[in-house]
């Protein structure tokens, strides 16, 4: 998919009016990988800069080395997910046959401003962020489910096993979905996340994000990626953004501060795009990575 950014971890689908609950409660926060050994910052750091290296050099021995290191132990519950048997060929035709249904009609316009889904105002820095749904060819991908969900200002989700102290906000569940029009745009309005800590290692702290899901014309096409924020001092330290090795790549998974977006008196803005196949695509996480 697409072209712009990302690198994450996701949760389930959604589908109905009380989507926006589900989805917060389905959306499981980073801090749930917590692995049982855990090493200090600097040893990880280093880590991701060997392992970065040792891809650098596999590709100029002329191996093809794709854009993620889905085996990347400085992320160590990657390790325990990869798999060990070879993939196995499911029937998406079947699958279709059970799975919630979503469309266009299903989507109301209040799920694409996550700052007026309660009776007050949420905290934070109210933000926007817009951006095209493009293939590989540039042409727009109209009607398509995109979804999102995110941390509150301070960092924290609204999901019952992140209990880090710090608060949660009564305005604010962090879950909301649009579809593209016909020019493949989607916009949503916000508040800027927080960083907040997990549990890979010690004094481990993911940079601010935001979790974005593309559907295609099918829940088995469904696209999961993240997008951050430009200048955070957390890159070089963050295994998930580094399963990506190449700064390029990484580079796609930033969203761009545009000033033409931000509004007077009222918001900062964002773009983001997002291309879904061909040499430019944003880099999605593979299906067992969605947390
Ligand atoms: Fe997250």
């Amino acid at each position: 998919m697409s072209s712009s950014n990302s690198d994450t971890r996701g949760e389930e689908a959604f589908s109905s009016s009380v989507v926006l609950e589900q989805h917060a409660q389905a959306a499981a926060p980073e801090s749930l990988l917590a692995t049982p050994v855990q090493v200090m910052q600097n040893e990880i750091t280093q880590e991701i800069v060997d392992v970065h290296a040792a891809a650098q050099g596999r590709e100029g021995a002329g191996e093809f080395v794709a854009i993620s290191l889905h085996d990347f132990s400085p992320y160590r519950s990657s390790i325990l997910r990869h798999p060990t048997k070879n993939p196995k060929l499911v029937d998406p035709e079947t699958i279709e046959l059970f799975s919630p249904a979503f469309g266009q009609r299903d989507v109301a316009a209040l799920e694409a401003d996550l700052t007026l889904q309660s009776t007050g105002e949420p905290q934070g820095e109210r933000m926007t962020v817009q951006g095209r749904l493009l293939d590989s060819w540039g042409r727009p991908l109209a009607n398509q489910l995109v979804e999102i969900w995110q941390a509150n200002a301070a960092g924290r989700y609204v999901h019952q096993r992140d209990q880090h102290p710090a608060p949660l906000d009564p305005h604010f569940v962090g879950a909301g979905r649009v579809v593209t029009d016909d020019n493949g745009e989607y916009k949503f309005t916000t508040i800027k996340p927080g960083a907040y800590p997990w549990k890979n290692h010690v004094n481990a702290w993911r940079p601010a994000h935001i979790h974005f899901s593309v559907f295609g014309s099918g829940f088995t096409q469904r696209l999961v990626t993240q997008m951050y924020f430009p200048g955070d001092p957390l890159f070089p330290l963050d295994p998930i953004y580094n399963t990506i090795w190449r700064q390029k790549d990484r580079d796609a998974l930033i969203g761009l501060y545009d000033h033409d977006l931000s509004v007077p008196e009222f918001s900062m803005g964002y773009r983001f795009d997002i291309v879904v196949d061909g040499p430019d695509a944003t880099w999605f996480e593979p299906e067992e990575d969605h947390a």
